[in-house]
């Protein structure tokens, strides 16, 4: 078991009715509030009338318009802009992931004077940051329960994870009801990338019986939660299972004293989306297979045969590489139970620009000291068995 250290600052409030108490949980913070939201999603389901009237006592400066995978140039730059313009005290962030993870970028550039680029990209270290308090409405990400974020830059096709002490949440409120508005694509997105935090964690080198056992069982719990939502929106139990079981996926706690995986899903992901806009968790839901079956030696075997025979219940007396070829299968099958396209044409993305992402990643994310270490040709080879 590996050294660690794990803490997670962020409060939780989780449950039907909860963003009543907000006014009290914001006013800890200060009265100038800068309130982010995305594309509408919020207004169509009353929750951005809502927070307009818990808030009538505070200042409000709104930033909306913040798009999935969100962008560094307009939204990061125009939310670090009110912060310093109107002194903003706390970010109220309501939404998405993308909405928190620009939310977390706004947080630390409005608290630096240089380029907040700088910060996500490593160049400077953050400091500091304003609170974040966040009204979290698609089960998803976690980012509502870590303190990392990625952030966007169109003309350069980056994607760019950051993060920091600073940038936790400081109370993230949970109601499984804002999210029966989620679409069916959302939903299954959701699912596929909470799931693929889980096994990100699963396969590395050195786990804990502990870290394998609540991993198997998270992943157990998300697929048939994710399914009964995706297949009834307003089954709240689903919702509510689905959205906890998304808030515990990233947030490390399953990892803690395992060796690092290095990621290696998501670091490939982060180029289709970077290049294509596509929806994460949909970009991992193919990737994720087509990499199970690229690194699947005498070295990771043992792990696909715990996966295979402790999440699928696949039979333990089969041959070892069977167990591992149909528990593959089964992750297959699971994402197209959930209508997920399971190959990259689907999605828009053709053979043009593989080796150029496939370059990206190898550059920037450090898969060759993954769990499995990937190289320039691997990942290639993962792009195109995606195709
Ligand atoms: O923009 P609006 O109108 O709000 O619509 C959004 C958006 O179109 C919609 N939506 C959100 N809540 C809804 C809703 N629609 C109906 N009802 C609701 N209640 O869903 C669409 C997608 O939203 P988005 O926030 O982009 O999705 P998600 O939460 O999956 O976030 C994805 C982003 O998070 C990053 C991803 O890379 C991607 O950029 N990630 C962040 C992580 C983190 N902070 O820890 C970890 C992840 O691995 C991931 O990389
Ligand atoms: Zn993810």
């Amino acid at each position: 078991m590996q050294n660690f250290t794990y803490c997670t600052p962020t409060k939780i409030i989780f449950g039907k009715g909860v963003i009543e108490t907000l006014p009290a949980t914001l006013e800890k913070y200060g009265k100038r509030v800068l309130f982010t939201y995305g594309g509408g999603s919020i207004k169509k389901i009353g929750l951005y009338e809502k927070v307009k009237e818990l808030l009538k006592d505070f200042e409000v400066i709104e930033l909306p318009g913040i798009q999935p995978n969100p962008k560094y140039n307009p939204s990061v730059l125009a939310g670090v802009r009110l912060c310093k313009e109107h002194k903003v005290d706390v970010i109220l962030s309501v939404g998405g992931g993308s909405v928190l993870d620009c939310s977390k970028a706004i947080a630390s550039g409005a608290c630096y004077e240089g380029e907040t680029w700088d910060l996500i990209t490593g160049k400077a270290r953050i400091t500091r940051a304003l609170p974040i308090v966040d009204i979290i409405t698609l089960a998803a990400t976690g980012s509502e329960y870590d303190n990392g974020g990625v952030i966007s830059r169109t003309e350069t096709n980056d994607k760019v994870g950051f993060g920091s002490p600073y940038t936790f949440p400081k109370v993230s409120f949970l109601d499984p009801e804002y999210t029966y508005s989620v679409s069916k694509w959302q939903t299954a997105a959701g699912t596929a990338d909470a799931m693929n935090h889980i096994m990100e964690q699963y396969f590395c080198a050195d786990t804990t019986l502990l870290n394998d056992g609540m991993c198997e069982s998270a992943l157990k719990a998300l697929m048939v939660m994710g399914k009964r939502a995706y297949d009834n929106p307003e089954d709240y139990q689903a919702r509510a299972e689905m959205m906890f079981n998304c808030t515990l996926a990233c947030n490390g706690i399953y990892s803690c004293g395992n060796s690092s995986s290095g990621w290696p899903c998501h670091g490939i992901e982060h180029a289709l989306s970077g290049y294509y806009d596509i929806t994460h968790g949909v970009g991992l839901a193919i990737i994720t297979p087509r990499w199970m079956r690229h690194i699947l030696n005498e070295n990771t075997l043992e792990r696909f045969v715990k996966y295979g025979v402790n999440v699928f219940g696949i039979d333990p007396t089969l041959d070892k590489y069977e167990i591992a070829s149909r528990a593959i299968d089964a992750t297959i099958d699971f994402f197209r139970s959930l209508n997920i396209p399971m190959h990259l044409k689907e999605v828009g993305i053709d053979e043009s620009r593989l080796s150029e992402m496939a370059h990206h990643v190898t550059v920037n994310e450090g898969l060759e000291n993954a769990y499995a270490p990937l190289k320039e040709q691997d990942i290639l080879e993962i792009l195109t068995a995606s195709l």
